[in-house]
């Protein structure tokens, strides 16, 4: 049977959650923010990220998947949905639920550099060290683990448990 070992409780989620994104407007103060939300995962996430900053931004989301349901990663990127508002020039934050390996965001980072951001950094909910290939530095996150495959608050395993108000270690 799966187990589900707590990672972060809903208090906590909340409390990293304010944390960064008081950084978040400290850094863009000024500045013209654009916050791309990963779909589907960060959309939790990225939800009560924004209700937290308190200075103007502006919000949309790229879908981009490099799993096919299962706890092993692909290796490819497909990009299903590309962002909609203008950000040639823009500050843009890159939000995602997990990062592993730093494909996907390796991938959309150099895609928006090209299509004329000012500047990409990246904001996750989990840093997650291990598996890591891409040379990609996750600029604020609000957890770190060094390994495992997580649920809970947006993140899923082949679509289920995202709507799990905690994230959890799922054991298989
Ligand atoms: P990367 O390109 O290997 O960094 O893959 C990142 C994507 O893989 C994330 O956006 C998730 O959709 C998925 N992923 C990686 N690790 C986990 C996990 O522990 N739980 C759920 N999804 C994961
Ligand atoms: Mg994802």
């Amino acid at each position: 049977m799966s187990e589900f070992i707590p990672v972060l409780t809903k208090e906590e989620i909340a409390a990293q959650v304010r944390r960064i994104a008081q950084d978040i407007s400290v850094d863009y103060k000024d500045r013209e923010l654009v916050l791309i939300g990963i779909l589907k995962g960060a959309f939790i996430f990225l939800s009560d990220l924004i209700r937290q900053i308190s200075i103007p931004v502006k919000v949309d989301f790229m879908c981009a998947s490099s799993y096919g349901g299962s706890t092993a990663s692909s290796g490819r990127v497909k990009l299903s949905k590309d962002v909609d508002i203008e950000i040639k020039n823009k500050d843009v934050l890159l939000v995602e639920d997990i990062v592993d390996t730093g494909r996907t965001l390796s991938y959309l980072m150099d895609y928006l550099k090209t299509s004329g951001a000012a500047s990409v950094r990246i904001c996750a909910l989990i840093d997650k060290r291990e598996r890591r290939e891409a040379n990609v530095t996750v600029d604020y996150a609000c957890h770190t683990v060094e390994k495992g495959f997580l649920v809970g608050y947006g993140l899923d395993y082949a679509e289920f448990y995202r709507n799990l108000p905690e994230v959890y270690h799922l054991k298989l």
